[in-house]
């Protein structure tokens, strides 16, 4: 049987990020990133409009020969992830698995022992409350600071992180966390990776920041050795697709620093 690869969904830029750090700890593997550009940013959007979303792009790399897909997107993981798990994929794609960002990211905070824990998000995934649902279930004692920031990801699909608008945004943002005494700080949204080293400045030393691409990609390795089931129908050819709904500028220019001058993007329609 012909071996399929990992897929990497995100609504647009953001989950570069996330593959790049999978891709420098698990080079081997064969993968399918896949944006959604052209429908970006879904923090915005109702829980009805972001499953439909989720389900065009499962379908669509399912088709495509993944065997696993991670959903590089907060937003995703935490409106749509719980549902799919339960209701689509057991009667369409039942030796299939998808998983997500936010389980890692709040393991990493109990594992690290955070007490005062802050989290920047999009509005839509701080409504889902799904980032401090997960929390509180492993340790209910744990402080919560949430913030939404609705502007950073047009600032980063814009490619505008080192604008004085982002540093602006930014400050604006979390401020009001810092007054908080926060010890750790999570970067619900994987776009905000991009702008990891302005928030480090903003909240020094004393806040550890949990990027969710550093933690996926060790959680990930650990799951694919504990799932050979998974694993042994991947392929390991270091084959990259790229694949997106519209084929943005910004999009090209970042998957070339992190992949090479040369990757191409096929543009797809997921409607
Ligand atoms: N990168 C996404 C996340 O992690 C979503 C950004 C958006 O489309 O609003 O939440």
């Amino acid at each position: 049987m012909k071996k399929g690869a990992i897929g990497i969904f995100d609504s647009g830029l953001g989950g570069l990020q996330i593959f790049h750090h999978i891709f420098k700890k698990l080079p081997k593997y064969d993968y399918v990133y896949l944006g959604d550009t052209a429908r970006v940013p879904y923090g915005s959007r109702s829980q009805e409009a972001v499953y439909k979303f989720a389900i065009q792009a499962v379908d669509f790399l399912f088709k495509n020969n993944c065997s696993l897909i991670i959903f590089a997107c907060n937003t995703v993981s935490g409106k749509a992830l719980r549902k799919l798990q339960r209701d689509y994929l057991p009667k369409r794609y039942p030796k299939k698995r998808i998983l997500g960002v936010i389980i890692p990211a709040v393991e990493e905070t109990f594992e690290k022992r955070k007490k005062r824990v802050g989290i920047i998000a999009t509005e839509s995934t701080v409504l889902s409350g799904a980032l401090e649902r997960e929390i509180k279930k492993i340790n209910p004692g744990i402080n919560i600071f949430q913030q939404a920031c609705p502007l950073l990801v047009p600032i980063v699909e814009a490619g505008e992180e080192n604008s004085k608008l982002a540093d602006l945004a930014l400050k604006q943002y979390l401020e009001p966390m810092l007054k908080k005494n926060i010890d750790a700080l999570i970067l619900g949204c994987t776009h905000y990776g991009f702008l990891e080293d302005k928030i480090k400045k903003i909240v020094g030393e004393r806040v550890e920041i949990i990027n969710e691409g550093r933690v996926v990609a060790e959680k990930l390795k650990d799951y694919l050795k504990r799932h050979p089931e998974i694993e042994n129908n991947i392929g390991r050819n270091s084959r990259i697709k790229f694949f997106s709904t519209d084929l943005t500028f910004t999009l090209k220019n970042r998957g070339s620093k992190f992949f090479g001058k040369n990757i191409s993007i096929e543009k797809i329609r997921l409607d």
